[in-house]
Formats: C-alpha cells, sequence, structure tokens
C-alpha cells in the first residue's frame, strides 16, 4: 500500500485546495492530511486565518479524500510524521518547489501542480473591510495603529481627540486619511470604533457609539458600574454590534493555550491562584488613572474569573490608600473549593508573575505574566516538568484586533475568548470596590 501524506492551513477552504488533494490521493491508496494548528500558523508569521482549526480540519474531513487526518503542530514534525506513519511519498503543491527537498531522505517528494487564480490569501483579500474609528489618541491608540496593519481587513481611517492639536498629530504620524473634528464627524466615517480614551469617558462613548450602530472595541477598565455594562451589552445586543473588551492578554494565543490546558487538568484539581500587576505611577498620574484597581485589576482579575468562573462567594480587598487613590491593593476571592488573590500597585512594586496550584502540580508564568509567550509546568517529581513556548510578536494587540475584526465580519456571536459573563463579573468586582464592600485599609 502507498501512503501519501500532504499539508496545509486549507483556510477558507478552496477548489484550489480540493484539486491538490485530489491529485495526491491518486498518487497511492492512503491519504494523510496535516492541518496546522491555530498556534502554529501564529508561530510561522500566519496570523490571519479567518477559520479556525476544527473548522479547517472539518473542510478537509469534507471531501472524503483523506483518509486520515493530523494536527501539525510543531517545526520538524514532517520527519517525525513520515516515520511514524510509515509514508512512501510527501506530497505539497508547486508553490514549494525545492523547499521540502530535505524530505528526500525520509521518502519520496512529490511537488504537484497548483491551481492558478485562487488561493487563501485572495479570498481573504476579498472580504469585507473594517473601518476603524479612533477615540483617543494616547500610547495605546499609537501602538494599536501600528499593531492594526499586521491584521488583514481592517484599516483606520479615522481618530477624534477633544484636544484638535493632539488628534491632527496622530492622524499625521500615522497617515489617517481623516482628522475628525466632531464626534459625529468621526461616526460619519467609520463602521466600528476603538475606544482609548480615559476610563471615566469609555460609558458614554461606547453608548454614542453602539446608538448610532457602530461596533464597539474599548479598552480596559470597561466600565466601573454593572447598570452601565448592563444598558451597555443590552443596546449592543438592539442594534445587534459587537461590543468587546481590548483586555489584550485574554486573546493571546500563550494565554488561550495555557487556559485549555488547565481545563484538560494537566495540574489536576486548581485550589489557588495568586497574581500581580504593578506600575509605578508619579502622584499626578495616578490621580488621573485612577489608582491600582482601576489600572491593574482586570488583568489580574481574568485568570482567576477563567478558571474559576464568575460565582465566588466573597471577596475581601486590603488597600493602602493616599489621596483618595489605591496605591497598592490586594484582593482575596473565595470559591466553593478554591481560593484567588491578587495584588495591583500604582505606589507599590510587586513581583508580576502569575501562579496556578492543582493537586497534581502547579503553573508558574513569569513576569510580566499578562504578556507571556512563555510558561512551566511543574510537578513534585522533577523530571514530568514541562516548558511551554508561544509567539507575542510586538505589542501583543494584533491579536485582538484580529478577534475583533473576525467577529465584525463572520461572528456576530462574538469571541469565545472573553465573555460578556466575564466581563459583566469584573465590572462588579470594580464596583464592589468601589461602594468600599469588605474593604480593610491598611
Ligand atoms: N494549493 C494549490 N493551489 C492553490 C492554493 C493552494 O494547489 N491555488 C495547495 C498548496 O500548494 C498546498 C495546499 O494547497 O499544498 C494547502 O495550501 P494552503 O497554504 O493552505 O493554501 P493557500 O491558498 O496557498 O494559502 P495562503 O494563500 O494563505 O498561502
Amino acid at each position: 500500500m502507498t501512503r501519501v501524506i500532504t499539508y496545509g492551513t486549507y483556510d477558507l477552504f478552496h477548489q484550489g485546495h480540493y484539486n491538490l488533494l485530489k491529485r495526491a490521493k491518486e498518487l497511492g491508496d492512503y491519504l494523510i492530511v496535516g492541518v496546522t494548528t491555530d498556534n502554529f500558523d501564529l508561530e510561522r508569521g500566519k496570523m490571519n486565518t479567518c477559520n479556525n482549526v476544527m473548522e479547517r480540519i472539518e473542510a478537509v474531513r469534507a471531501t472524503g479524500l483523506a483518509d486520515q487526518i493530523v494536527i501539525e503542530e510543531y517545526k520538524g514534525q514532517k520527519i517525525d510524521d513520515i516515520l511514524k506513519y510509515n509514508v512512501n511519498i510527501f506530497a505539497i503543491g508547486s508553490d514549494w518547489e525545492g523547499y521540502f527537498d530535505y524530505l528526500k531522505e525520509f521518502c519520496e517528494v512529490v511537488y504537484l501542480p497548483r491551481t492558478q487564480g485562487i488561493s487563501s490569501t485572495l479570498l481573504r483579500e476579498e472580504r469585507p473591510t473594517v473601518n476603524l474609528g479612533i477615540i483617543g489618541t494616547g500610547s495605546i491608540a499609537r501602538r494599536f495603529v501600528s499593531e492594526s496593519e499586521n491584521v488583514t481587513n481592517v484599516k483606520v481611517v479615522v481618530s477624534y481627540n477633544p484636544n484638535q492639536d493632539e488628534n491632527k498629530k496622530f492622524c499625521q504620524d500615522f497617515g489617517l486619511i481623516k482628522v475628525a473634528d466632531s464626534l459625529d464627524d468621526l461616526f460619519d466615517s467609520c463602521d466600528s470604533v476603538y475606544i482609548a480614551s480615559p476610563f471615566n469617558t469609555h460609558y458614554g462613548y461606547c453608548k454614542h457609539a453602539l446608538l448610532l450602530g457602530k461596533h464597539v472595541l474599548c479598552e480596559t477598565p470597561f466600565v466601573l458600574r454593572k447598570q452601565e455594562a448592563d444598558e451597555l451589552y443590552q443596546l449592543a445586543e438592539e442594534k445587534q454590534k459587537i461590543l468587546m473588551v481590548a483586555l489584550k492578554t485574554a486573546y493571546c494565543p500563550a494565554f488561550c493555550h495555557l487556559f485549555s490546558l488547565l481545563k484538560s487538568g494537566i495540574i489536576g484539581e486548581i485550589v489557588e491562584i495568586n497574581t500581580s500587576s504593578s506600575t509605578i505611577q508619579e502622584e499626578n498620574a495616578s490621580k488621573q488613572h485612577g489608582g491600582s484597581m482601576v489600572e491593574h485589576a482586570c488583568f489580574t482579575m481574568l485568570p482567576v474569573i477563567k478558571l474559576f468562573g464568575v460565582n465566588y462567594r466573597n471577596i475581601n480587598f486590603y488597600s493602602k490608600t493616599y489621596n483618595g487613590i489605591d496605591l497598592f491593593t490586594k484582593a482575596v476571592f473565595r470559591y466553593d473549593h478554591a481560593v484567588a488573590s491578587f495584588q495591583v500597585g500604582t505606589g507599590v512594586k510587586t513581583e508580576g508573575n502569575l501562579v496556578i496550584s492543582g493537586t497534581k502540580g502547579y503553573v508558574y508564568v513569569p513576569a510580566p505574566w499578562w504578556r507571556t509567550d512563555y510558561f512551566e509546568v511543574r510537578y513534585e517529581d522533577q523530571n514530568k516538568n514541562k516548558k511551554f513556548f508561544y509567539p507575542f510578536v510586538g505589542e501583543g494587540l494584533r491579536y485582538e484586533i484580529k478577534d475583533f475584526v473576525s467577529s465584525v465580519i463572520s461572528n456576530p456571536k462574538g469571541t469565545s475568548k472573553l465573555t460578556k459573563n466575564e466581563i459583566m463579573c469584573m465590572v462588579n468586582v470594580q464596583e464592589q470596590y468601589l461602594k468600599k464592600e469588605n474593604l480593610f485599609e491598611l
């Protein structure tokens, strides 16, 4: 029996893919198709795939041509697969001519004719473009525009800042086609907005945008009151628009994989989570930002709420305040069968790592854990310890932008990486803190 193997991403499955699989199948009796995982694609710089790995596998399966489907997760796997599956022929499209000759040591290598005039790249380019407006032109907005250039089907076209000098400079620096001199002017020129203004303006801008039927990506902290969050989500639902919170860690490959690994029981039952985040700020800057909880808590709450859920029994806060601003806060969540805590600081420096402890082992994510490309799973028997590495390209904002754009274009239900319930829970914690519930001053 002649066994043939071929690999691909198979994004937006098209006739070229079908022809290739058919030709590959005709080379032998048994066809194995390798489909790249989302992480592997990100690692090799392919970050604009529209279909996730399950959808891409399904598309290959639906052809009925594959006798076996395997997932391709790492560089060098092709040799391992060829040996493992006793492969006789490695087949791939002629766009790779010569590239895989190194596999000739292990099996026959065949370059098959590529179908002209079609590719996933072309199909992605044919999808609509999201015209994005930016409200607020500070440092995060600057990073956002640069990062958005790495995502297809999105163009930042306009920005607004009540300070028109800053706004003009921003538009000029990034070559935006329009400088909005009013909010209405901004909304007239875009179909979606990224809100990167000071936190206490988020509610007003989100509401205005949604009322006008714009999709919204809002920086953290989204809002600090449950009633406001409720109202905004309801509005988004009524208008059938995407309302997404730009908590970048939630969309990053390392964090997403860590979450799936932990859910699969890699360290047993999780009993404790502890995490920190801090940036020492000038007194005045701190006042403008609103303190440690406002600045950092969304990030530190993320692993807690993702892993333990939204139903905590209670939460206690311990704060060191100065002039009404918390320079440092420690929060302790009590869940039915677990406990979690975090430390945040704008006037106290803490270690910025994340430790998740379970009945079989623990996970250590070094500082700054919220932009990690690496973590370790550690056990009693150190020989079993495992290190995981991931891409974290640029500022890491491109992952949230990618998810926002694909939600706007093709997934009206929105991303599952950070749900409405999880955001509502974060807002609830912020509100409890604002109301000084269970707050102990240090
Ligand atoms: N392929 C082909 N004809 C095309 C497009 C792809 O024969 N018009 C082949 C590739 O050579 C490869 C397989 O299909 O063997 C999977 O390719 P993949 O990279 O997933 O598809 P592309 O359309 O080339 O994707 P992209 O545009 O993102 O590079």
